[in-house]
């Protein structure tokens, strides 16, 4: 397993999720009382765009760096540009991107809790370094699907849980959903994003109809594909299981996920979805 993010970190897959993750936070974080979320996969925090991962792929050029070329963005996403403004503060436009662990703690308020694990020890080492002196986030550099066992369902009994594994084997999509299925019956009120790659489009439906298969209710679907025209064996595109998500996100989604398509298509007008897998 060498999965490392740092190839990977401001591409349009991370934008798409990033975008959709602070929106549910945004939503959660309007009640006072407090909430946990576990980041079961979180990388490292921080990722230098100037080294030499980032430049070889060049990836982030074509997600966030896109976004920050736009003189003006889509309402929706202001709240995410926010919130990478402030998780980066204090370096330039340009030199860093955030992992989800540091984007989730710049969205969370001192009554809110976040546990990320994370597996690498070198990235583990790096966010735990990155969060310390935050009293309410804890870096596990452990399994994260022993993470969800281990703290699920939260004291609080509100929170989001993120899972967004490499896929580096085939069996990682089922391992993903039967851990969401799992968390899902110990927390079922908790809301859930699984991350997916969109490689074969026949394998992205057996991922979503594992999940519709676990019986869980509220499963919104989203994805982005910047190659609307699939070419085999590469990543056309990403997609995201959303269990439980904020009213109204659906709504916001068919208005976003359409300018947002556009902004990080590949070729031609890229490609996008928002639908039920599974309704109330
Ligand atoms: C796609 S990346 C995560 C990106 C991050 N969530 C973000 O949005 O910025 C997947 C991460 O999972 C880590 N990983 C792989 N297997 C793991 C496991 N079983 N438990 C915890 N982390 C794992 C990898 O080292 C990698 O950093």
């Amino acid at each position: 397993m060498n999965y490392r993010h740092h190839y990977h970190a401001g591409g349009a897959a991370d934008v798409f999720k990033h975008a959709l993750l602070v929106l549910q936070l945004a939503h959660l974080t309007r009640k006072s009382k407090g909430l946990l979320v576990l980041d079961s996969h979180a990388g490292a925090g921080r990722y230098d765009l100037e080294g030499p991962a980032a430049r070889k792929t060049g990836e982030w050029r074509l997600g966030i760096g896109r976004l920050w070329a736009e003189p003006r963005p889509h309402p929706s996403l202001v709240p995410y540009l926010e919130a990478v403004g402030r998780a980066t503060a204090g370096h330039r436009q340009g030199r860093c991107y955030v992992g989800s662990a540091l984007l989730i703690a710049a969205c969370l308020r001192p009554q809110d809790r976040l546990i990320c694990a994370e597996r690498q020890p070198q990235d583990a080492a790096e966010l735990a370094r990155l969060m310390a002196g935050r009293a309410n986030v804890r870096v596990l550099a452990s399994d994260g699907y022993a993470a969800l066992k281990a703290h699920l369902p939260p004291p609080e009994r509100r929170g989001l849980v993120l899972i967004d594994p490499p896929y580096e084997t085939e069996a990682e999509a089922e391992r993903a959903v039967k851990a969401l299925s799992a968390a899902h019956r110990r927390f079922a009120t908790g809301g859930y994003f699984l991350w997916y790659p969109i490689k074969a489009r026949a394998e992205a439906d057996r991922l979503l109809a594992q999940v519709k298969a676990t019986g869980i209710r509220r499963v919104l679907v989203a994805e982005v594909l910047p190659f609307a025209e699939p070419r085999p064996f590469r990543l056309n595109g990403s997609g995201l299981v959303m269990v439980n998500p904020a009213h109204g996100l659906a709504e916001t989604l068919r208005d976003l996920l359409p300018w947002l398509a556009r902004r990080l298509a590949r070729e031609g007008e890229g490609g996008c979805r928002v639908a039920w897998l599974v309704g109330e």
